[in-house]
């Protein structure tokens, strides 16, 4: 369903601060420019997903997870390798992308239908049904910059799901759920996973890792650390650790 050959995503890193206008003139003229670096986000990996399959991508701040989501999105394209995947992807990534900050609530289940696929009509069918599942009430008509966290997740959530996606892609975001609205995206994500859905989650949260997936991929600097079953993923990974919060 998913198949990634060989991808690597090289980013340029800006060593200096954005020059003014004049400075950067100045060292245009002297043939200095800005000082830059390569950085692979992900570095030559492969790595393939089964129809079906619920696949955990776990790792540290800065491994690539939500670099390895958005090439699988398509929302950024491979500096070297072939990404390949079939079906209609959904995609949720980081907290707020996809969502225009300006528009209202009301507007942006438009914008990211058509970023699905969809028409205006199609979707003007589907929203009483996505506002009443994010809970989102009347704030659907205000501007988006004015919701909490949880409210992006919700609505975000509840636009991507509202169809049954073949590939559900999701990156943390469901963390800053409340604990109601966590039951119900679980119980969500369970059912497309009983039909047939294949579903890529991030997560730090090795509870929930454990709960959805079946298979979980532990990314480290861009590459592979392990891959497997997600209960000898997660032992390697997380021996029971119990919560850093904990007393
Ligand atoms: N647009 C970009 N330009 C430059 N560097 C980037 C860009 N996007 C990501 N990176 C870098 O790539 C690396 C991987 O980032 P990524 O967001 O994939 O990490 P992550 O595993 O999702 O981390 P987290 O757990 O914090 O969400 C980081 O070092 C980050 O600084
Ligand atoms: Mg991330």
């Amino acid at each position: 369903m998913i198949q990634l050959d060989q991808v690597t995503v090289r980013f340029r890193i800006p060593h200096e601060r954005i020059p003014t206008f004049q400075e950067y003139a100045i060292r245009w003229l002297q043939r200095r420019g800005v000082r830059y670096s390569n950085f692979n986000a992900l570095n030559n990996l492969s790595f393939s997903v089964d129809q079906g399959e619920t696949v955990g991508v776990i790792g540290p701040n800065g491994a690539g997870k939500s670099t390895l989501l958005k090439v699988i999105a398509q929302v950024i394209r491979p500096t070297q390798g072939r990404v390949r995947l079939r079906g209609r992807v959904a995609p949720l990534l980081e907290l707020g992308a996809g969502f225009d900050y300006e528009m209202t609530g009301r507007e942006n289940v438009f914008l990211n239908g058509a970023v699905l696929g969809f028409s205006r009509r199609d979707m003007a069918r589907r929203l009483d049904r996505i506002v009443d599942f994010s809970g989102i009430g009347d704030f659907i008509d205000a501007p988006v910059r004015t919701y909490s966290s949880g409210m992006v997740a919700r609505l975000g959530f509840a636009v991507a799901t509202d169809v049954q996606p073949e590939v559900l892609i999701i990156d943390e975001v469901l963390a800053v759920g409340d604990a109601h609205f966590q039951q119900k995206s679980a119980a969500r994500i369970r059912k497309f996973r009983q039909s047939g859905s294949t579903i890529l989650v991030v997560s730090h949260n090795p509870a929930s890792i454990k709960a959805l997936c079946n298979r979980v991929l532990w990314l480290e600097r861009g590459v592979i650390r392990l891959v497997g079953p997600v209960e000898q993923v997660m032992q390697q990974y997380a021996p029971d650790a119990p919560s850093p919060f904990s007393k």
